[in-house]
């Protein structure tokens, strides 16, 4: 479907990008490229929809060399996501999402359609949404609309870049199901861009894994977990477990601490309350005082129910947490607990309530699957020397 041969690509600076890259993105699969940052997965992708030229080397999409196609009618049909969403915030819904179908001058009727049919199937009914305005939904609705908007106008390709990166673990997890169960309708060739292993395996049918230009290893994601070319692809693979290999028997919550939790003084009013939800993008914020003791949460649904009240701040709506872990608490104690109570999440503080951090099922789980597969990576390696 697409194929790369001999490409590379030098910047102006001098500064050699892509080294001699041959590819092959197969008809109707997802194809996840992988690897550190900078390594060039966004040179690749912008690289087949002709946002940039190839310094030297051939790309072909379906036997067609793109260099002799007008780039403005290859980009348009080619769906792109976007990282961090892109939606155009001054226009509707609906008129995202018809912005392709729009410039291909289909008629209205055609568009309304294709708009109502394109919401209806990630699950967004269109009375409700068509008309609002892309500030009006959650991280995870905006990301939505943003994959849609790359299919309406029915192209075979979609490139994503990092499209769910800026999502809260658990809408994360959410969209990535989504993708999949809605490619198994449309069977387009999709190119996904990611720094997430976990994602990668989760999504791919191909994975490429890159490393400064070039190439590392190709294939479906089982044969990368079970025969990882070298020691870059094993670190890649195992990069959390390395970084846990200190932790003896059993495993603490301090070891699954989430980067950067969503918290608010308790001084916040709800509009400030509100604005940190939308940036981060999370339905929910820990309330922690100056001196970092954990005071309580709120809801999105608390906020908005008060919404109208504007000397209202956090600390009158929130409510006390009611579980929380303490530091050095053994994940197996603390994963009990978010079963038992069905939590999402959980805060882990210290005696006398300082804050710590938060932990998420998601990230739980990670560590503990990366714990399992390493076992699994750590014997297939024995028995291939
Ligand atoms: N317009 C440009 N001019 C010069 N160098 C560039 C340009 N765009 C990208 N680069 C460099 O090319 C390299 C690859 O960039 P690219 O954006 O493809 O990386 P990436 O793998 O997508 O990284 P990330 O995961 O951080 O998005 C980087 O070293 C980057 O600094
Ligand atoms: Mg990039």
């Amino acid at each position: 479907m697409i194929q790369f041969k001999g490409v590379n690509k030098v910047y102006d600076d001098g500064h050699k990008v892509l080294k001699d890259i041959n590819l092959e993105i197969k008809e109707g699969e997802i194809t996840v490229l992988i690897g550190p940052s900078g390594c060039g997965k966004t040179t690749t992708m912008k690289l087949i929809n002709r946002l940039i030229n190839p310094s030297s080397g051939e790309i072909k999409i379906r036997q067609n060399d793109i260099s002799t196609l007008n780039p403005m009618e290859l980009r348009r049909k080619i769906g792109y996501v976007i990282q961090n969403i892109g939606l155009f915030p001054h226009m509707t819904i609906a008129q995202n999402v018809g912005v392709v179908p729009r410039l291909l001058k289909w008629d209205k009727p055609k568009i309304e359609a294709r708009v109502e049919e394109l919401l209806k199937l990630v699950g967004l009914n269109p009375e409700i949404y068509r008309n609002r305005y892309p500030s009006e939904l959650s991280g995870g609705q905006q990301q939505r609309i943003g994959v849609i908007r790359a299919l309406a106008a029915n192209p075979a390709v979609i490139l994503m870049d990092e499209p769910f990166s800026a999502l809260d673990p658990i809408s994360r997890e959410q969209l990535q199901d989504e993708l999949v169960r809605l490619q198994q309708e449309i069977k387009k060739t999709i190119v996904f861009v990611t720094h997430d292993m976990d994602e990668a395996i989760k999504i791919a049918d191909t994975i490429i894994l890159m490393k400064d230009g070039e190439i590392v290893q190709t294939g479906h994601p089982e044969h990368i977990l079970r025969h990882p070319a070298n020691d870059f692809v094993k670190s890649f693979i195992g990069q959390k477990r390395l970084q846990s290999q200190n932790v003896l028997e059993a495993p603490t919550v301090d070891e699954v601490i989430v980067d950067n939790p969503a918290t608010a003084f308790p001084s916040r009013g709800l509009a400030a309350a509100m604005k940190i939800m939308e940036k981060r993008r999370v339905d929910s914020l820990l309330i922690v005082d100056k001196n970092n003791k954990l005071q309580g949460s709120v809801s999105i649904y608390r906020v908005l129910d008060q919404y109208g009240e504007e000397s209202k701040t956090v600390a009158d709506v929130m409510k006390p947490v009611e579980h929380v872990v303490l530091t050095g608490t053994s994940l197996s104690v603390a994963l009990n607990m978010m079963t038992e109570h069905q939590l999402s999440n959980l805060a882990v503080v210290r005696d006398d309530y300082q804050f710590v951090g938060l932990i998420t099922r998601g990230s739980v789980v990670s560590l503990m699957a990366d714990m399992y597969s390493s076992e699994i990576i750590g014997g297939d390696a024995h028995a291939a020397i």
